[in-house]
């Protein structure tokens, strides 16, 4: 599965971006389902068909990745930018970004006074080897994701994007290993997730499920002054019951934790007091759905250096396709 993983973590897809990102689990997913199609936002959504017994479910995995878009170039050739979702200027010096075409650019900041308080975004611009704004290979509008090798260092994968692409491997193993299911389950690799979760509000609201899980991240509360949280990395896959955008559907953790418990899948309890994910704007869509969110323990999210742990990828693998081979009795 590292394969796999490594593919889509290296791949670019800056939130608005996704293209690349689509054909790439677009060519991995082909032969998994029913029938597939892609809305005028850009999410990509396949659908596998079930007996005709059950709910409607929807899956969503988010194909983004936070990144950065260039807002003027100067005339040394120097391109200064704004975030594309929640960046941490801590992150950045030294740091390498990767446009669409594949021009490479480096991350410094003007010299700082004081250099014990962090500077704002607006300090810091991109090199990509220009020595004047006419042969700067970027532009205003040019959007960058960051550019980090995958690492397995043993279980521990690190990656730029394990948000949310581990999610999007969840997805695509689960379509492979569903042999049945009672349920038709729309798999939507999502848009814009790190802007506000726009893609998979778009697609809630064409599905209109009955039943909608997101598979993202979630922190872990496992190191150094961490947010405390019962999450660890390697705990199990993370039933959420609460994040800061939705309260889950307690007939749907139950349903989650008793397809854990039957199946000897190790799982954890997620409260995350700050983010949300793709299962909001379910929940919200339409007339409502009961929603809920398998999440991937993950440490050092927003960062270049995501880090899962297999064994918690493997579980949140097992843990959906547990759930989505039987009814689902709410
Ligand atoms: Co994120
Ligand atoms: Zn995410």
């Amino acid at each position: 599965m590292n394969e796999l993983i490594k593919k889509l973590v290296e791949a670019y897809g800056p939130s608005g971006f996704e293209d690349q990102m689509r054909d790439l689990i677009h060519e991995e997913i082909k032969s998994l389902a029913d029938e597939i199609s892609v809305d005028p936002m850009g999410n990509l959504i396949a659908l596998k068909k079930g007996d005709g017994s059950g709910l409607k479910v929807m899956i969503a995995a988010h194909m983004d990745e936070i990144g950065v878009m260039v807002t003027h170039v100067s005339k040394e050739g120097f391109a200064r930018f704004t975030n594309i979702g929640g960046l941490n200027p801590q992150t950045f010096i030294g740091n390498r970004v990767q446009f669409a075409d594949g021009t490479v650019g480096i991350i410094h900041a003007d010299r700082a006074t004081d250099r014990s308080k962090n500077q704002p975004i607006s300090k810091y611009f991109i090199d990509v080897g220009a020595t004047s704004a006419e042969d700067c290979a970027v532009k205003p509008g040019d959007a960058a994701g960051f550019l980090r090798p995958f690492l397995a260092n043993g279980k521990r994968l690190s990656a730029k994007s394990m948000d949310d692409r581990i999610g999007c491997v969840v997805a695509i193993e689960a379509m492979r290993r569903l042999a049945q299911s009672p349920h038709d389950v729309y798999f939507v690799f999502s848009v814009q997730e790190e802007v506000g979760t726009r893609g998979a509000q778009i697609a809630a609201n064409r599905i209109d499920p009955d039943v909608g899980i997101a598979l993202d991240v979630t922190l872990t509360g496992d190191v150094p002054e961490a947010v405390p949280m019962a999450v660890d990395l390697g705990g199990g896959a993370a039933i959420k019951v609460k994040d800061s955008g939705m309260i889950a559907h307690a007939g749907l953790v139950k349903v989650m934790k008793q397809r854990a418990e039957e199946g000897d899948i190790p799982y954890q309890l997620e409260v995350l007091t700050a983010g949300t994910t793709d299962a909001r704007p379910i929940q919200i869509s339409n007339g409502g759905a009961a929603a809920g969110c398998i999440s991937i323990p993950c440490r050092y999210v927003h960062s270049q250096s995501e880090t899962v742990h297999a064994d918690d990828v493997e579980n949140c693998i097992q843990l959906l396709v547990a759930i989505l081979e039987k009814p689902i009795d709410l």
